[in-house]
């Protein structure tokens, strides 16, 4: 029997990057999966790419009336949540005397609130249905210390980290372990955008900011979406019925705590 089998999967932000990567490797372990993303076309065309048993939802993590849909809508397609992958999230950059009210508005909406509330709507549901359940935010590196150029990002992610704590003391009577990742660096589109960023504040060619942050990790390399599939099984799976409230780093070495 493959791990996943029978269960129910939800994963925010799973259009593109890590999420779909997840989705993907959920997939393959027999889970029900649901692809949920403000991209709806791109989650539609991952949901078809994956396979018969993964659907596509239309979720802005910003506004509560699509999460009480979109929640509703995977609670009734997979007969129930079992599982929360907490993953979508925004990144900007900006020199602290440049940061606008915009850009700190729509990061903590997306990246603080959303993860709030969409663990709220899914914990609400997972009580409802009385048998328990895992929920995974991501939270980053960022979240451990601070950035000169990227404040409000490290901002939201030390705040998902808190979250975590505070949820996983509150949920944990209801059978529901809450938990984080905390990754480093992950090659793919997100981080071509923010290479791009430090590219013009840092004044560098594009690739340059890329090409140092890998080459910094001790690890040797940046990461990729499937180095973090491992953490994110366990923290699916039964081997962490015991785990609750805590964050992993799995960055290659970047961040010891
Ligand atoms: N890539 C990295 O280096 C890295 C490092 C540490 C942490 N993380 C975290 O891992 C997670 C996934 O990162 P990624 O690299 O795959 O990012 P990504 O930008 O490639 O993917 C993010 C996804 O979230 C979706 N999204 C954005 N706003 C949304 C909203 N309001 N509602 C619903 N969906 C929305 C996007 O459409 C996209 O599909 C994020 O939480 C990110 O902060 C990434």
């Amino acid at each position: 029997m493959r791990r996943f089998e029978g269960r129910n999967v939800l994963i925010t932000g799973a259009a593109r990057g890590i999420g779909r990567t997840f989705a993907a490797a959920f997939a393959g372990e027999g889970a029900h999966v649901v692809i949920a993303d403000i991209d709806v076309g791109r989650a539609r065309e991952a949901a078809g790419e994956i396979g018969k048993k993964t659907h596509a939802v239309a979720l802005d993590v910003a506004d509560q009336q699509s999460i009480d849909r979109a929640v509703a809508e995977a609670d009734a397609i997979g007969d129930g949540i079992d599982i929360l992958v907490n993953n979508a999230a925004l990144f900007d950059l900006a020199p602290l005397t440049e940061i606008s009210r915009e850009s700190y508005d729509r990061l903590f909406a997306v990246n603080v609130s959303g993860t709030l509330f969409t663990m709220q709507a899914v914990a609400r549901a997972m009580i409802a249905r009385g048998r328990g359940g895992r929920i995974i935010n991501m939270a980053s590196q960022a979240g451990r210390r601070g950035e000169p150029l990227v404040a409000v990002y490290c901002a939201t992610k030390a705040a998902v980290i808190s979250l975590t704590q505070s949820a996983g003391l509150a949920l944990i009577g209801d059978g529901i372990n809450v938990n984080a990742i905390a990754p480093g660096v992950v090659d793919g589109e997100h981080w071509d955008d923010v290479d791009a960023k430090f590219a013009k504040y840092e004044n560098r060619p594009l690739g340059e900011k890329k090409r140092l942050v890998g080459e910094a990790v001790p690890y040797g390399r940046m990461g990729s979406a499937q180095d973090l599939i491992g953490m994110v099984f366990f923290l699916a799976g039964p081997e962490s019925e015991y785990v609750v409230a805590q964050t992993y780093n799995v960055d290659g070495g970047n961040w010891m705590s």
